[in-house]
């Protein structure tokens, strides 16, 4: 399946997202024996820097914090493929420059075979005349495939009119939009676990479930890329993409097969169910100095009286057989008190007559950190009574699977795209039917519709803004034990 004779071709190799999670990914393949045989790689950026300058900075990111020398000498086979190239975005030249450099490469391998692989770190201002120059001067003989990564515009007639840009070069299946949350262990486990257990997908609808949270939490600010985050907010940044991918692979009906195609019907299918978002189910944040830690205004990328939030949770419905009137509340924020990206799935009450306040049972599937799903179940307490307690079934991975190595988001999305298999990027249509669900409560923010609202304020490493807990209560969602707590934080 992992063609040789292929070359990897890094667009903005001198920006950040190549450096912190390309290349890293990419070695990270490589020293697990997953890039094809005779692999190159080929960085293309602007900068003019010379080989050492390039190998320094690709390599910046890769972890080798015992100074394994097994790892240092695959560093350096890893530098011994890879190349730099500087140019232009928007002049052919340029590209037909990088393709006699690519072709020199290929010359090298025993077979006519061709196979390119284009990854654009890019900033979506040149995402269109790069795939148009790609297309038209770096086209290989065989396989070409293009890997692009969100922004995919800023609400629904942008969005729109950049895949129409981006298709007049590049055909859907030789495109690959990446979603890096589609990447991650815990979501991928999500077919398994809804679709290889019927124990619990008897249970997986309205008659069962009061209401799901989808939750991204991050303990630092926007500190230096302020001016960037301004543009987008949250709710583009994390919600509209991450969570609601999140949210359609946990609602969507059982697909026919697991083939990319019936996998990504499904998706779309459960997204179409779901309404525009409405005002009144916002609720939106941004966060103030606290703790010796800057307010978000306080960056000076920021513009002074910025309403952008940093904060937001809005509630989703699916109006479906399956899912009519269960609230699913999708959170993230910036500056919060901790890092966790976790789904709860909370279950109604046991009906009533023979418990009292008994604690409802709940679902939790954490993404990050410390992967694990636990179901809070109640018990008797052991012994001569019959007292009750909270407790909950537990799967740690780093307990169950003591030895396993989990890959980056990256590494299996990069692998998947070599391989050919689409089933973890994001499809046009799935895009379209995400930015119609957003885009009304956007544009409201973006001051489109009057004046726009006002974030509440929050304290950097706060849980959010005060008003979370009424609003979560609002959609039926009951704490109903303040003692309890989850133990597994204290496993390392
Ligand atoms: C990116 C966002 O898509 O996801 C960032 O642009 C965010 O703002 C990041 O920090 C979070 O990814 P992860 O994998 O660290 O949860």
């Amino acid at each position: 399946e992992l063609k040789d004779n292929t070359v990897i071709i890094v667009l903005g190799a001198s920006g950040d997202l190549a450096k912190k999670k390309t290349f890293p990914a990419l070695f990270g393949l490589y020293r697990m024996g997953y890039l094809p045989r005779g692999v190159h790689i080929v960085g293309y950026a602007r900068t003019k820097m010379d080989l050492v300058e390039f190998h320094k900075r690709a390599t910046s990111y890769i972890k080798n914090p015992d100074d394994d020398p097994a790892i240092a000498a695959k560093i350096e086979e890893f530098k011994g493929f890879s190349t730099y190239v500087s140019g232009s975005y928007e002049d052919s030249t340029a590209f037909q420059a990088l393709t006699k450099h690519i072709e020199d490469i290929e010359s090298e391998y025993g077979s006519p075979e061709r196979h390119r692989l284009f990854y654009l770190a890019l900033p979506p201002s040149v995402f269109i005349p790069v795939a148009k120059n790609l297309r038209e001067n770096c086209y290989a003989p065989n396989i070409n495939r293009i890997i692009v990564e969100k922004p995919f515009g800023k609400d629904l007639d942008s969005c729109r009119e950049l895949l129409g840009s981006l298709k007049q070069h590049w055909a859907e299946d030789e495109t690959f939009r990446i979603d890096h949350y589609l990447g991650k262990e815990m979501v991928k486990n999500m077919l398994v676990l809804r679709f290889a257990n019927v124990g619990l997908s008897s249970g997986w609808d309205r008659n069962s479930i009061s209401n799901v949270q989808i939750t991204f939490k991050e303990p630092f600010g926007t500190e230096g890329r302020g001016g960037y985050f301004d543009e987008f907010g949250i709710i583009r940044d994390i919600l509209q993409n991450h969570l609601l991918q999140v949210l359609s692979i946990l609602t969507m009906e059982r697909p026919v097969s697991f083939s990319a195609e019936d996998i990504r019907d499904e998706k779309v299918k459960v997204l179409r169910c779901v309404p525009p978002i409405a005002q009144e189910d916002t609720l939106l944040g941004q966060y103030v100095a606290a703790n010796g830690k800057p307010g978000y205004l306080d960056d000076e990328t920021v513009p002074p009286n910025s309403v952008c939030p940093t904060y937001a949770a809005t509630t989703l419905w699916i109006n479906n057989p399956r899912w009519e009137g269960v609230p699913f509340i999708l959170k993230a924020g910036k500056a919060l008190n901790e890092a966790k990206v976790e789904i709860r799935i909370q279950y109604k009450d046991v009906t009533q007559g023979i418990f009292k306040e008994i604690a409802r049972n709940e679902l939790v599937i954490r993404i990050q950190p410390t992967e694990s799903i636990y179901l809070k179940l109640n018990t008797k307490v052991p012994g001569l009574n019959t007292r009750t307690v909270p407790i909950e079934m537990d799967l740690t991975y780093k307990r169950r699977f003591s030895d396993a190595h989990i890959p980056e988001a990256y590494e299996s999305l990069i692998l998947d795209a070599l391989r050919g298999d689409h089933s973890n990027f994001v499809r046009d249509d799935e895009l379209d039917v995400a930015w119609r669900i957003f885009t009304p409560i956007l544009h409201w923010i973006d001051g489109k519709m009057g004046p726009p609202p006002r974030p509440l304020p929050y304290p950097y490493g706060s849980r959010g803004p005060k008003e979370l807990d009424a609003f979560i209560r609002k959609y039926g969602y009951k704490r109903t034990d303040r003692q309890y707590t989850w133990p597994v934080t204290n496993v390392s």
